[in-house]
């Protein structure tokens, strides 16, 4: 069981806080992308037994791309399950809709970040406020087996009613899953350059915590840190990152892992990408790897399998006695899993164990 991660990296505009690898030429370099992607596919498919069920087209912006290109690495691919892509609501229109579910997108996620005209100048999208609503009515029109919000909190000036407000938007249009981001100022950024700070612990707190309230009181599970699902509605594909899966990683700056433990980091310099720079390989230490497993399906509802992670780290969780005694985690049938405040810190929590798992194997 495996996914294809394939990096699309288009875009109108660089937004000011984001650091993703984005190209923002006039006119996409579609055909020469595709022929790059296929021939990571070549390179990559080897590595792996049967077909991905599940397909991924991230970005920058794959609804900037030429559908048919999508469409050409998609037959290719083969993906037996969910085939997904991320669209800007500027792209969303009747027609584009249908050549995506004609290509056979399962599965879409919008990019709105915020729906509110106060705050929306502030992330500097190629979108209005407006355009994102009539481009979610016709999202949710079109027929795709599910659909997706993505949504930034923490802007400086933002109220739990601003948020509220964003997220009444996307419940009023009968959205099953919800992909909810702090704000984080990334290197790199004109949000860096500007010297923009993240909210205070409080004030970041509250906003968090109206939204997850209101998710959950409107049936939809928290089942990842920053992710919401109504029942059958989760991405399988990122739950292959979650669940400590493998998957091939396609296009400029995508990353992947293999089944024999390489993981690839493809160029993220597009001009080098297209060009045939090869990827970098490297097989993680098992320090590493279990820093990342721990790391990365701690963050997921079914928490870590520990009898699995030793099987393939050869390391023995230890999880320091204090995080049980917090109330940040808990065992339930042989998997550690998160309680709802430790939530908000998985990322000390896994470094936690990870330090103390590793302390006495030099
Ligand atoms: C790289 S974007 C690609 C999707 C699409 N191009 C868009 O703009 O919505 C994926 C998601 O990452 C999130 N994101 C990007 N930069 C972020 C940042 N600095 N802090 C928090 N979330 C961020 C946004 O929610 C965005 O929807
Ligand atoms: S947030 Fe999305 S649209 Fe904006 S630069 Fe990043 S990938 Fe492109």
């Amino acid at each position: 069981m495996y996914g294809v991660y394939v990096h699309v990296p288009w875009c109108r505009i660089r937004c000011p806080y984001c650091a993703f690898v984005v190209d923002t030429r006039r006119r996409p370099a579609d055909e020469s992308w595709r022929d790059r992607v296929l021939l990571d596919w070549e390179r990559e498919r080897g590595h792996f037994v049967g077909s991905p069920t599940t397909l991924s087209f991230g970005g920058g912006t794959p609804s900037r791309a030429d559908p048919a290109v999508l469409a050409a690495v998609a037959r290719v691919v083969g993906a037996t399950g969910e085939v997904s892509m991320e669209a800007n609501p500027e792209d969303v229109r009747t027609e584009t809709l249908a050549s995506w579910r004609d290509l056979g997108m399962t599965r879409l996620s919008l990019g709105v970040q915020t729906f509110g005209d106060r705050l929306a100048p502030q992330l500097g999208r190629a979108h209005s406020s407006r355009q994102a609503r009539s481009a979610l009515t016709l999202v949710q029109a079109a027929g795709f087996e599910s659909t997706s919000v993505d949504l930034i909190f923490g802007l400086p000036d933002q109220r739990p009613e601003d948020l509220a407000g964003d997220l009444r938007v996307v419940l009023d249009h009968g959205v099953p899953h919800v992909s909810l981001y702090g704000l984080s100022i990334e290197p790199g950024t004109r949000y860096e350059a500007d010297k923009r700070e993240v909210i205070d612990d409080d004030r970041w707190r509250s906003l968090h915590d109206v939204a997850v309230d209101m998710l959950e009181a409107e049936g939809l599970q928290r089942y990842e840190v920053s992710n919401f699902a109504r029942a059958g509605h989760r991405s399988v594909h990122n739950e292959h990152y979650w669940r400590g899966r493998h998957w091939a990683g396609l296009g400029p700056g995508a990353h992947g892992w293999r089944p024999c433990g390489v993981r690839v980091a493809n160029a993220a310099d597009v001009e080098a990408w297209l060009s045939g720079q090869p990827p970098d390989e490297e097989r993680a230490s098992a320090e590493a790897l279990f820093f990342e497993l721990v790391w990365s399906t701690l963050r997921h509802v079914e928490g870590v399998d520990v009898g699995l992670l030793a099987v393939a780290t050869g390391i023995s969780a230890v999880v320091p006695a204090e995080y049980e005694r917090a109330g940040l985690v808990r065992w339930r049938a042989g998997m550690l899993v998160l309680e709802p405040a430790g939530f908000v810190l998985v990322d000390g929590i896994a470094a936690g164990i990870a330090a103390a798992s590793t302390k006495n194997l030099q």
